[in-house]
């Protein structure tokens, strides 16, 4: 009998908490992702397990994504391709799901080796897609032929990256290996596929010059001495380092509100952002996948174009705000008062629901890590989170930047949605294409005065704090066992060696 379930059987716990229990002293393979629109924080909790595991896998999106990581003293590093292993040293994967930009991830490593990261293995599916100057001029027509529907993406082209797959037509990193011709034998059909595209754009006054095959193909041979040293059968790789029994940590890019097929249509990115997608997208077993962690924060953001359910202002407010006031996102007395007002203000029912969400925005420094586009902000939004736990089904959840609601006093939280003048039922989203229609319903939840900054231990969380993340818990009916309390390394607090669960978990090895 293992040593959890000795445990359990002492203490007689229910089926749910064993299997929690086991998790975390045996879990080998975990997944990472977001529950929200994306930028939930996903990078924090992969720079705290990347401590604990032994390698890290991206294995979706491209560079859409931006993780900022800040170490111990805050210094800050931006990762849009690689996993935060590659800030430890440990391997990182970058698997075959994840669009390219060879140049960008070449500087990206660059930047980290003149901040004086020390590097280690890195290893590139030799399948993964590679941008070219053509998936630009994709990008822009599908945006474009969509009008004012456009969706407003963060123009890193993955949409190209998913029309070159369903034409068969993808380019992969392996491709800069072979000779121009045979890169021109793979190139051609390309070209002649998307010229009436490029020439319809060009005719629109969108585009005035674009690539031919010949060009194309020598940038992608000129991507041969970065990329070379790299290339690998990463699936191959993870399934060894797996039966090698290492301990991997696999990272999803945007979140569950993003992924192509059960996110809100057609607002969507092109990865599989969610869990079950993540076995596929690595080229493991499902089986081989044991941990689940869905990630999401208080006041969940959104960028780009599409529903946002629970958003507080409008996205023209939100998108605008640091170009009218960019000194509010920058440290300085500016913004410190903005601050203390707004938040009074919210406090005693006076704000408007414009200063509400500038509060949030400000307070979060809410700007896209790619596009630099201000994010609207919304309510805490429990019938999406409860749909996004039904699809990913995770273990445990981690919230993140819960010091956004330090010193407000009553928490405002979405707890269902109305459509028609109808509750919807719980965990499913009604009509994907009119949920810029529905009414929330909601709540208030006693919040705090105290600041939970910085906050590293369950027990130094104000009461209230502790009081709200076990009411969500139960609302979700999953373990928060992350909380994170700021932006550094340090700020954080885990529950699950001591309290998540706490007859299960009490006095556990
Ligand atoms: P794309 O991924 O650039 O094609 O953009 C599609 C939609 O997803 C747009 O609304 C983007 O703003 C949004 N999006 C894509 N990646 C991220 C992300 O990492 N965080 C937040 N939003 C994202």
């Amino acid at each position: 009998m293992s040593i959890t379930e000795e445990v359990a059987q002492k203490r007689a716990l229910s089926s749910a908490a064993l299997k929690a229990a086991r998790r975390i002293l045996n879990g080998q393979v975990a997944v990472v992702v977001g529950l929200q629109w994306g930028d939930e924080g996903k990078g924090k909790v992969m720079d705290y397990l990347a401590e604990i595991y032994d390698a890290e896998f991206r294995f979706s999106g491209g560079g859409n994504a931006g993780h900022t990581v800040k170490d111990e003293d805050g210094n800050q590093k931006i990762l849009h391709f690689f996993p935060a292993s590659v800030l430890r040293g440990k391997p990182a994967y970058i698997g075959r799901d994840v669009f390219l930009d060879v140049e960008k991830a070449q500087a990206e490593l660059d930047t980290l080796r003149s901040q004086g990261v020390t590097i280690g293995p890195i290893y590139i599916d030799r399948g993964a897609s590679i941008r070219t100057s053509w998936h630009g001029p994709i990008e822009a027509f599908t945006e474009w032929c969509k009008g004012n529907n456009a969706v407003g993406t963060t123009g890193q082209a993955i949409v190209a990256y998913a029309v070159l797959n369903a034409m068969r037509m993808r380019i992969r990193a392996d491709d800069c290996m072979r000779t121009k011709e045979e890169l021109l034998t793979i190139l051609k059909p390309i070209e002649k596929a998307l010229c009436p595209w490029f020439e319809e754009l060009n005719r629109a006054g969108k585009l005035t010059r674009w690539d031919s095959a010949g060009k194309v193909a020598e940038d992608i041979i000129g991507y041969r001495g970065f990329l070379q040293q790299y290339l690998a059968d990463t699936s191959k790789l993870l399934h060894d380092a797996i039966q090698d029994d290492q301990r991997i940590a696999l990272e999803g890019a945007q979140g569950s509100a993003l992924q192509p097929l059960w996110g809100i249509e057609p607002f969507v990115s092109l990865g599989q952002s969610n869990a079950p997608g993540a076995a596929n997208s690595c080229g493991i077993g499902l089986k081989q996948i044991d941990t689940v962690i869905g990630v999401f924060k208080p006041i969940p953001t959104k960028v780009g174009a599409g529903p946002f359910m629970s958003e507080i202002a409008t996205r023209e407010e939100c998108t605008n705000l640091p170009k009218i006031w960019p000194n509010l996102f920058k440290d300085g007395l500016e913004r410190t008062n903005f601050l203390e007002i707004a938040r009074h203000k919210i406090n005693i029912g006076s704000a408007s629901s414009s200063e509400e969400s500038a509060y949030y925005q400000v307070l979060g420094k809410e700007l896209g890590a790619t596009s630099g586009r201000g994010r609207s902000v919304g309510y805490l939004d429990l019938p999406w989170l409860r749909y996004a736990i039904r699809i990913n089904d995770p273990d445990y959840l981690a919230i993140t930047k819960i010091d956004m609601l330090d010193g407000i006093s009553r928490i405002r939280v979405i707890t269902d949605y109305m459509l028609d003048g109808e509750v919807v039922a719980s965990g499913t989203l009604p009509d994907e294409r009119r949920l810029d229609q529905i009414e929330q319903l909601y709540t208030y939840v006693a919040g705090w005065n105290e600041s939970t900054y910085a906050c590293k231990s369950w027990h130094d969380l104000p009461h209230n704090a502790q009081q709200f993340i076990r009411w969500l818990e139960a609302q979700l009916e999953t373990s928060i066992i992350f909380v994170g309390t700021g932006p550094n390394r340090d700020h954080v607090t885990i529950r699950e060696l001591v309290d998540a669960n706490e007859e299960a978990f009490r006095d556990l090895p």
